[in-house]
């Protein structure tokens, strides 16, 4: 695996690489995601690519496909300035919430982050404009929990029975309760069909700009 990365990082016709997660188990990730070319990470995983968020440059590196475009389903509800308004990201991975926390605080929302430690996770939800839930804990967020008004962007996938399918048939939900909550919220995304396909777009569009900066020429942003 390592060498087919090697030879990808070398290869002028490639663009972009993604390194497709969850690896097996006898594989490390982090050393497979860090050996890909920073340029070339279109997932933003590289280190390189998530210290330049880290510090704010949002400009030259690949930003994490999920965050991403997440951050444009918020942009479409809230504009570009998130001055004044509170946000909860429920989940710290490295893969999703901290870099969503971090763009959320780019773009001057107020953020808190909880995890499996938070001692009132409900209470604090209730204080958010902006509820962002990546646990992977099938409609753990309630109606309950929401701000009349709040923007809730469902990152999670998990895979419950559906018996109304059929024997042993399966459904994908997110990790927001979401037909009660929908009624609560002005904006709610929906799992299937919400985050998924933007997470997609976003890799097109990484893919995009890492080819225009490869070519010397001007890299759209999105
Ligand atoms: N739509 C997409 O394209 C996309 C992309 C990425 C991920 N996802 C989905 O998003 C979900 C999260 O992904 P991930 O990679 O960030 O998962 P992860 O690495 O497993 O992280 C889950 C986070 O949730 C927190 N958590 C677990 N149980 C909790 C609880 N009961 N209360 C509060 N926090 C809790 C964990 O806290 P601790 O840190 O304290 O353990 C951790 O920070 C998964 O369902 C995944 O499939 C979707």
């Amino acid at each position: 695996l390592m060498a087919l990365v090697a030879l990808l990082n070398a290869d002028p016709d490639v663009d972009g690489i993604l390194v497709q997660l969850p690896l097996p188990k006898h594989l490390d990730s982090d050393t497979v995601i860090q050996s890909t070319l920073p340029e070339k990470d279109v997932d933003g995983l590289h280190i390189i690519n998530a210290g330049k968020l880290a510090t704010g440059d949002l400009k030259t590196g690949l930003l994490s496909c999920t965050p991403a475009g997440a951050m444009i389903l918020v942009r479409q509800i809230h504009g570009k300035d998130l001055s004044g308004l509170n946000a909860l990201v429920i989940g710290r991975s490295n893969l999703f919430g901290k870099p969503m926390a971090q763009l959320l605080l780019n773009a001057n929302a107020t953020v808190a982050i909880g995890h499996s430690r938070s001692r009132d996770l409900p209470e604090l939800a209730r204080q958010a404009d902006i509820l962002v839930a990546a646990v992977g804990r099938a409609e753990m967020v309630k109606a309950d929990w929401l701000r009349p008004g709040v923007t809730v962007i469902d990152v999670g996938i998990n895979r419950v029975a559906a018996p109304e399918k059929g024997d042993g048939k399966f459904k994908l939900v997110g990790d927001v309760a979401f037909a009660e909550c929908k009624p609560v919220a002005q904006a709610i995304s929906p799992v299937p069909g919400g985050v998924g396909p933007m997470t997609i777009a976003m890799l097109m569009a990484n893919t995009v700009i890492a080819a225009h900066r490869r070519g010397g020429v001007t890299a759209p942003s999105f």
